[in-house]
């Protein structure tokens, strides 16, 4: 845990931020926040790393710009300790492009150097020009961009989100990413029922 708990410290301070500028899905964030001041330490996972880390060094440069110093270089610092990963109902169902392009990594959840009831906290990296196509799941999810992107989500068109803009999905909101010429990196929070990973909604 000692090696995350910087990084654990800047999620929490910029979740405080972004509350107190009263954010989209305020709310949801304050429970995150809560549930995030509680989580407990377990021994975390060993470092593993996938395809998609080699757009790292880009993505962080990117994040530099536009997130906190205390968050980025606390990512930078404890990231050759981070535990990547896929959601392994894409394995089979996600084209080999994009799974080059795509891992994430979790500070909170049952790979992760926290573990706390109800709630994943995690870092998600997409590679450039790559779709993440229409998907959902039982949880609540708070994403907070750190690179921009569009995104989409059902009801809504197409958006391009900049960086520190906070988007909420309700339970089983379908919804979908691109990038564009630069990487994609996320902050998000799930809530609720986050045993179940996420699924396609499309063929
Ligand atoms: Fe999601």
């Amino acid at each position: 845990m000692s090696g995350a708990a910087p990084v654990i410290e800047a999620i929490a301070a910029l979740f405080r931020d972004k509350i107190a500028a009263g954010c989209e899905g305020a709310g949801s964030l304050e429970s995150a926040l809560q549930l995030l001041e509680q989580a407990s330490p377990v021994a975390a996972p060993e470092p593993s790393v996938l395809p998609a880390l080699r757009y790292w060094d880009e993505a962080i440069g990117l994040v530099a710009e536009a997130a906190p110093a205390r968050l980025t270089t606390a990512l930078r610092e404890a990231a050759p300790a981070f535990h990547w990963r896929q959601n392994p109902n894409y394995l089979k169902t996600l084209d080999r492009d994009y799974l080059s392009g795509y891992a994430f990594t979790e500070f909170v959840g049952e790979v992760a150097p926290l573990a706390q009831d109800g709630l994943r906290v995690g870092l998600l990296l997409i590679g450039p020009d790559r779709h993440y196509p229409e998907h959902n799941h039982p949880a609540e999810e708070i994403y907070l961009p750190l690179t921009s992107a569009s995104w989409w989500r059902a009801g809504e068109d197409w958006r391009e989100v900049a960086p520190g803009q906070v988007i909420h999905h309700a339970p089983w909101r379908v919804h979908a990413t691109k990038t564009g010429k630069a990487p994609l990196i996320a902050l998000y929070a799930w809530l609720g029922e986050v045993a179940r990973n996420a699924e396609l909604t499309v063929a």
